[in-house]
């Protein structure tokens, strides 16, 4: 219910914040709010949001992006689902349609995936950077840090007394740890509304995270403007704030002691300070963070040339929506379209091939994840390469090392020029082979020196049945409409050497876990990706652009983008990306994405298209300034 303070603070136009049920996405009033202060449940349940303003741009918190439901968009907000979840009871993981046990997840990622490294002649490293940095954007690793950090007992006899301890079993028969005698793998549940304490623990559990739904850049701008203001700006010149060390350039360095970088070594010093702690997590995260914190500066640089009179803000909101376009066209144009094809996705409705603006928003549609598109982008892991190669300027290779001991270390960027080298084979190295086949360092040392062991990909399966997904049959139908109704049926999509090991596994073909599905599928005709993937990809692809009202396509959205800005965006690739703030990066193959190649040949960055700032240009700044004459 509305408080009678807040019905006449609003009827009276007064500019206080709102207050929202995270969850439910309605105002609650202030004996609410109060009520969650004093069960310490304020920060998760509860939205704090500024009266909206149609003609604001993004907001760093994601909220009013959806006028009619302000607090949509904003962090903590609920996922919507492609499929309804089943669960079993108590919201256990359900078992077979028998009511046997599944199998071990454990037992399905070492039948169904075979391990070995082959690299790939098709993508580069920097391929998979920026799909685990696009990922990035809106998810968080709390759960992870939950059963390294928080909850390190999981796989002692304690972990047996903690329910949110939901460890993985590895069978005596395992083809590694037969010989190891190790017999667990970490996990807890996935954190929900009801685990934070927003919802009652009786209800089907919803998942929470702390990223914005939307992709906007939260890695480098964080999802509060509070954390912006205060660790990423300088308030001069639009720029985010740097350091300069050996003629790089780094985001700013944390001077607490409480670091993320838990496995710097002593050498090691870096540890960035951004709004989020996203920066310093995976290595490709890094990387690409540090890239696009640079690509801010550089942008709110050259925008500062062609307007000498913009004051920061202008220069700063400028530039951000300038990056966060950047990063849209780099994503939508660039790199989904070599993996899931670019037809596919142009008859699909995920991107326009005429140019020019385009506009599809649908304010009845809310600004929200599916569950299933974060999840199903774990099918990637086998495609991630686990070493990273490094090379010199001209190509010569040098050294590599695990990307896995990277974790959490971000201080091996700054030492010994690896910066220069791990940016040099981003776009050298190939990744993985897109194949049935995974890389020992995700199978085995996933989270590197965190773990003993860690099986990322027997986790994925784990959470499969955590987050209830529907079993795999019922996507595929909902998918592609055909119902799938015996492993015979399966032959049309998967190979028979794979729906054996199917039918060795599941007694029944409605037992089949999704993951399980997508991890044995062909690909999809016209892409390189398994078809289930493919469609739950695109239903978020299509529904980012749908639902997000600040949308860098759209012709109308508040401080929107002219027709020739608009066209100098397009033209823009990850190759200009590292072209203008790559470390030593003077020559790169045009299409970074791909290996170099007889079509793809390694140019100088005088021949990769860059963007005329000069499109910006605000013709109001040729005036002479008021203060012109008494300077
Ligand atoms: C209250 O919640 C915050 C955020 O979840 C947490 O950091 C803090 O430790 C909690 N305080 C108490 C007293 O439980
Ligand atoms: C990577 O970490 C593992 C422990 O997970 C360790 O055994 C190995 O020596 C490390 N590799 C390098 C090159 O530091
Ligand atoms: C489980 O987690 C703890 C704490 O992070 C860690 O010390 C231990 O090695 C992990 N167990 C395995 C089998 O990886
Ligand atoms: C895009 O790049 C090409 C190649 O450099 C150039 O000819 C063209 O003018 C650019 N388009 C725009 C709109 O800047």
């Amino acid at each position: 219910m509305w408080s009678p303070i807040l019905l006449l603070a609003v009827l009276c136009d007064v500019k206080a914040a709102l207050f929202y049920d995270s969850y439910q996405g309605v105002p609650i009033d202030v004996s609410e709010v109060k009520r969650r202060d004093k069960s310490n449940t304020t920060f998760w349940c509860v939205n704090e949001i500024q009266p909206c303003d149609p003609l604001e741009g993004r907001r760093v918190d994601g909220s009013c992006n959806n006028l009619k439901y302000p607090s949509r968009g904003a962090s903590h907000t609920p996922f919507t689902r492609i499929l309804p979840p089943i669960y079993d009871k108590d919201f256990e993981p359900k078992k077979a349609a028998s009511g046997n046990e599944l199998p071990l997840p454990r037992s399905l990622r070492t039948r169904l995936i075979s391990v070995g490294k082959v690299p790939g002649q098709r993508y580069t490293q920097l391929a998979i950077h920026a799909f685990t940095f696009l990922s990035a954007d809106v998810v968080s690793l709390h759960d992870t840090v939950n059963y390294i950090l928080w909850r390190p007992y999981c796989c002692t006899p304690k972990g047996k007394t903690d329910s949110v301890c939901v460890p993985n079993k590895i069978p005596e028969d395992d083809p590694v740890h037969r010989f190891s005698g190790i017999r667990c793998l970490n996990m807890t549940r996935p954190e929900s509304f009801q685990s934070i304490g927003c919802l009652p623990k009786d209800t089907t559990p919803e998942r929470i995270v702390s990223s914005t739904p939307l992709l906007d850049l939260s890695t480098i701008y964080g999802n509060f403007m509070k954390n912006l203001q205060e660790k990423g700006r300088t308030f001069q010149g639009g720029l985010l704030r740097y350091e300069v060390e050996e003629g790089r350039i780094w985001p700013p360095s944390t001077k607490t002691k409480a670091n993320i970088c838990l496995l710097n070594q002593p050498n090691e010093k870096r540890c960035h300070d951004m709004p989020e702690d996203g920066g310093n997590t995976l290595a490709a995260i890094n990387l690409m963070a540090v890239w696009f914190w640079r690509n801010h500066n550089f942008i709110a640089g050259e925008l500062a040339k062609v307007n000498p009179c913009w004051d920061d803000q202008k220069l700063f909101d400028t530039a951000r929506d300038i990056n966060i376009a950047l990063f849209l066209q780099i994503n939508y144009y660039e790199l989904l379209p070599i993996f899931l094809g670019y037809d596919n996705l142009v008859q699909d409705g995920v991107i326009t091939p005429s140019g020019g603006f385009r506009d599809i928003y649908n304010e009845n549609v809310q600004p929200q994840l599916s569950l299933e598109y974060p999840f199903a982008l774990r099918w990637l892991h086998t495609v991630q390469e686990g070493s990273l190669k490094m090379y010199d300027q001209e190509g010569n290779y040098l050294k590599q090392f695990p990307i896995v001991n990277l974790t959490l270390r971000t201080g091996y960027l700054a030492v010994d020029n690896n910066i220069d080298y791990i940016t040099q084979g981003s776009f050298r190295q190939g990744s993985a082979n897109i194949d049935y086949i995974a890389d020992p360092d995700i199978t085995e040392q996933g989270l590197g020196p965190h773990q003993r062991v860690s099986d990322v990909m027997t986790n994925d399966m784990a959470k499969n049945r955590y987050f209830g997904f529907q079993p795999y049959v019922k996507y595929r139908e909902a998918c592609f409409g055909k119902p799938v109704r015996s492993f015979n049926d399966l032959y049309y999509f998967i190979d028979p050497e794979r729906v054996e090991v199917l039918r060795e596994m599941y007694e029944k073909v409605e037992d089949i876990d999704l993951l399980a599905g997508i991890w044995v599928e062909r690909p999809i005709s016209g892409g390189f990706v398994p078809s289930t993937f493919y469609c739950l990809v695109i239903d978020q692809l299509r529904r980012n652009v749908v639902s997000d009202r600040h949308w860098y396509e759209r012709p109308n959205r508040p401080n929107a983008f002219t027709i020739y800005q608009l066209a100098e965006i397009r033209n823009y690739t990850i190759a200009r990306l590292l072209c203008d703030v790559g470390d030593t990066v003077t020559r790169i193959q045009p299409r970074a994405f791909l290996k170099a190649g007889i079509y793809n040949q390694i140019d100088s960055c005088f021949n990769i298209p860059s963007i005329q700032y000069l499109a910006w240009k605000d013709l109001t700044c040729d005036q002479p300034p008021y203060w012109f004459h008494s300077q």
